[in-house]
C-alpha cells in the first residue's frame, strides 16, 4: 500500500524560517562552494595577465599583471569582496573538515554544536582580517 506525504511546495521559499541546523549547514557549504568556484575562474583570468610578460617591465612594476593587481587593490569594492572571500573560504574549510569527521563517525552526537562552532570561528577569524583586507581603506 502506498502512502502519500505532503512535502509543501519547493518554491514556497517561505519554508527557510522552519530550517534545522543541519538544513543550513548543507545550503551554506553549498553555497560557499560554488563561490569558490567561480572565484577559481577569476582568480586564472587575473593570473593569465601574466603570461609572455616582458622581464624589463616586471622588474619596473609596468607589466599588465602588476598593474591589473594594483588596479583591482585601489578599488574599495574588491577589498570588501576579498573579506566575503575569506569568509566563504573559511566556512567552506571549516565545515568541510567537520563533514568529512561526521563522515567517518566522529561527533555523530554534536553535529549542530559543531556547526555552530564552524560558523562562530569563521566570523571570528574574517573579523580578525578586515584590518588587513581594508587597512587604510576606510
Ligand atoms: C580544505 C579545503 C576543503 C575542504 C575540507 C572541503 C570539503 C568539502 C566536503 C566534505 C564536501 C562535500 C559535502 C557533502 O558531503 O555534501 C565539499 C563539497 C564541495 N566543495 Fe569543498 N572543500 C574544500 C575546498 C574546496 C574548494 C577550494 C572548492 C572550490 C574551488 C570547493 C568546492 C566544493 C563544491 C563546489 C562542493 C559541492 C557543493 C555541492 O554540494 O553542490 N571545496 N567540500
Amino acid at each position: 500500500m502506498s502512502r502519500t506525504h505532503d512535502r509543501g511546495a519547493v518554491e514556497d521559499f517561505g519554508r527557510w524560517r522552519e530550517f534545522s541546523a543541519g538544513m543550513w549547514a548543507w545550503l551554506l557549504h553549498k553555497f560557499t562552494g560554488w563561490i569558490l568556484v567561480g572565484y577559481l575562474f577569476t582568480h586564472i583570468a587575473v593570473l593569465s595577465t601574466a603570461i609572455g610578460v616582458d622581464p624589463g617591465q616586471a622588474a619596473a612594476g609596468t607589466d599588465l599583471y602588476t598593474e591589473t593587481l594594483q588596479g583591482l587593490e585601489e578599488l574599495l569594492i574588491v577589498r570588501f569582496l576579498e573579506v566575503g572571500l575569506l569568509a566563504a573560504a573559511v566556512f567552506h574549510i571549516l565545515n568541510g573538515i567537520r563533514l568529512l569527521f561526521v563522515d567517518i563517525g566522529v561527533g555523530l552526537g554534536v553535529q549542530d554544536e559543531s556547526f555552530y562552532a564552524a560558523v562562530l570561528l569563521s566570523a571570528v577569524i574574517t573579523l580578525a582580517s578586515i584590518p588587513t583586507f581594508l587597512g587604510g581603506q576606510l
